[in-house]
């Protein structure tokens, strides 16, 4: 009871610092503004009409920014722009000139919105639009809108369009012609690993009649149109059917899982999960692991322990072992499988030898699974990440492993989706989220890349249980 009416006086404080550093409703050409070396957690410039969200710096892990629009009540992002690391300093300056521009005077220009505006308002659905004034119009033209520029959380009332996706670090979702997907982001390569084609119940999908496009419903579901007229799919929450006041999400979670919450007015309310079994999820132990449901995570090779993502990879190096034909070993494997196999493409063979032998010969395979019930062979042409273990002892893995030199701790993991290691940009846009959310919350423990170029921070929103798992920033 304390601690809960502790956090609620913390929110209210937080909430009446906010009105009061922020009560601007537009900013004009000519705004600037550097960071607040007093200011702790976040630097308001902005709010919307109603004072639920607001625009401004976000702190990260004291010494980085982020430039995001927050939910003010839970202080959760729910949008941050796709910069690259910018630093909480006075080198760091936003100007408003027409365009958003984050700048640094050391490094040049990390972020900016292109585009030609007379002012900038944050909507009160949490769209934070740049608005161009021209005589003669009736309204506003919008020529950039953060809704427009996802992160990894769409908001009620936000169209999600064929352009646009969500990234969380190696993960993605896009839509394709008819359904929902969830991808990885390998090197050169996408996976998808979870798939929700739409049920055209309601109206079909007419070719020549433009692109699909997703939305939340108050209603409860996330529903796909063609246009305006009934959605093609409705794809329901818990909440189906039962409109509820609050404000409604959907969020890509960092690993890799898709779900939807409410806010109920004092916390953020689960209310939809996409992969519901862990162990189906992409790449929930890390490389190199068996995750067996109900018994956690294991690592392939029987001598490394397992305590957390990435343990696995520490003796297994892949770096430039893409196309590498030599210098590595073999792992078998019994009783397992791959996740998500109902959507990768195998081939029927006569035997276990002959799949194992297919693979062998290809230098881009990394590794089978043969299903000898089936005589299913699913090839990988990636590094595997986590596999599932099953009882079945009839479903053979066989994989490549190449030889790492100790000291070259954690790399694996962290490069595994490509996007995480070249692209520090995404890594730590996405990463905000989790680590705000740590930040915020002492208590809870931060675990640091030993290398210092991973972060781990993870919690779902709303959920209790802590979990880590690594992402990179640059
Ligand atoms: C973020 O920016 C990078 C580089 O500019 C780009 O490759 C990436 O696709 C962007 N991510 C999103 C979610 O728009
Ligand atoms: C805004 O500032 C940027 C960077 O200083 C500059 O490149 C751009 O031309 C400016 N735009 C206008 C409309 O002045
Ligand atoms: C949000 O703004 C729109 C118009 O911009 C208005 O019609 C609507 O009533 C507003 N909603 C709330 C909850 O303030
Ligand atoms: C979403 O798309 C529909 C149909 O194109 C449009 O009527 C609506 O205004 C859009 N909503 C937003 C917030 O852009
Ligand atoms: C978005 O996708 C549509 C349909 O594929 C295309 O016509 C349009 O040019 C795209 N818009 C942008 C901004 O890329
Ligand atoms: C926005 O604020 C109003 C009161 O100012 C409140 O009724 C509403 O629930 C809030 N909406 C969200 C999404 O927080
Ligand atoms: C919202 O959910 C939290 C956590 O489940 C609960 O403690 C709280 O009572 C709920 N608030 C309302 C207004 O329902
Ligand atoms: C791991 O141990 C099991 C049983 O103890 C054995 O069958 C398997 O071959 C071992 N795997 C490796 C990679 O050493
Ligand atoms: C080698 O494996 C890759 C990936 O599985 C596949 O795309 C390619 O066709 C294979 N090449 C041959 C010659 O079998
Ligand atoms: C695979 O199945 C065949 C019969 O279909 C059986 O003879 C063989 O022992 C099985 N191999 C394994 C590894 O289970």
């Amino acid at each position: 009871m304390r601690a809960t009416h502790l956090c609620f006086i913390v929110a209210a404080l937080l909430l009446s610092l906010l009105r009061v550093r922020a009560s601007t409703l537009e900013l004009v050409k000519g705004f600037a503004a550097t960071p607040d070396s007093s200011i702790s957690s976040f630097q308001s410039f902005l709010v919307d009409p109603n004072g639920n969200f607001s625009f401004g710096f976000l702190r990260i892990q004291q010494s980085q920014l982020a430039l995001a629009v927050l939910h003010v009540a839970s202080s959760e992002p729910v949008w941050v722009a796709n910069t690259s690391t910018t630093h909480w300093d006075d080198s760091t300056t936003l100007i408003f000139n027409g365009s958003v521009i984050l700048s640094n005077s050391k490094t040049g220009t990390h972020w900016s919105t292109r585009s030609e505006g007379n002012r900038i308002v944050l909507r009160n659905n949490s769209n934070l639009q740049i608005q161009k004034f021209e005589e003669g119009d009736t309204g506003p033209s919008i020529p950039w809108q953060s809704f427009d520029f996802p992160s990894n959380t769409l908001i009620e009332n936000q169209n999600f369009t064929v352009n646009m996706s969500l990234v969380n670090g190696a993960f993605s979702m896009k839509l394709g012609g008819n359904f929902i997907g969830l991808y990885t982001n390998f090197i050169n390569q996408n996976h998808i690993y979870w798939k929700h084609t739409a049920m055209e119940a309601k109206a079909s999908i007419i070719q020549g009649e433009g692109p699909i496009y997703a939305r939340i419903s108050q209603n409860g579901f996330l529903g796909t149109y063609q246009n305006e007229k009934a959605p093609v799919d409705v794809l329901p929450f818990n909440t189906f059917q039962r409109p509820i006041s609050g404000l409604s999400l959907v969020r890509l979670e960092s690993d890799g899982n898709l779900k939807s919450y409410y806010w109920n007015g004092s916390a953020w309310i689960l209310d939809f999960t996409a992969i519901t079994e862990d162990c189906e999820l992409p790449n929930f132990c890390g490389q190199f692991a068996v995750c067996t449901p109900g018994n956690g995570c294991q690592c392939l090779n029987n001598r490394t322990e397992y305590h957390r993502p990435g343990d696995c990879t520490r003796h297994e190096s892949q770096q430039g072992s893409t196309k590498s034909c030599t210098g590595y070993s073999i792992i078998r494997k019994t009783g397992v499988e791959l996740p998500y196999k109902e959507l990768m493409e195998f081939e029927k063979m006569g035997s276990l030898s002959e799949c194992e032998s297919d693979c062998e010969r290809n230098c881009s395979c990394r590794g089978a699974v043969y299903n000898n019930g089936s005589g299913y062979c699913y090839r990988l042409d990636y590094e595997i990440g986590t596999l599932v273990g099953v009882g079945d002892e009839e479903k053979i893995g066989y994989f490549k492993m190449v030889r790492g030199e100790e000291g070259e701790e954690g790399v694996g993991f962290c490069c595994w989706g490509g996007v995480g290691c070249g692209g520090g940009v995404v890594g730590i846009g996405m990463a905000v989220f989790g680590v705000w959310r740590l930040w915020r919350r002492r208590r809870e423990k931060m675990v640091m890349g030993n290398d210092g170029g991973c972060i781990g921070a993870y919690r779902d929103l709303g959920s209790a249980s802590f979990r880590s798992i690594e992402m990179c920033k640059s």
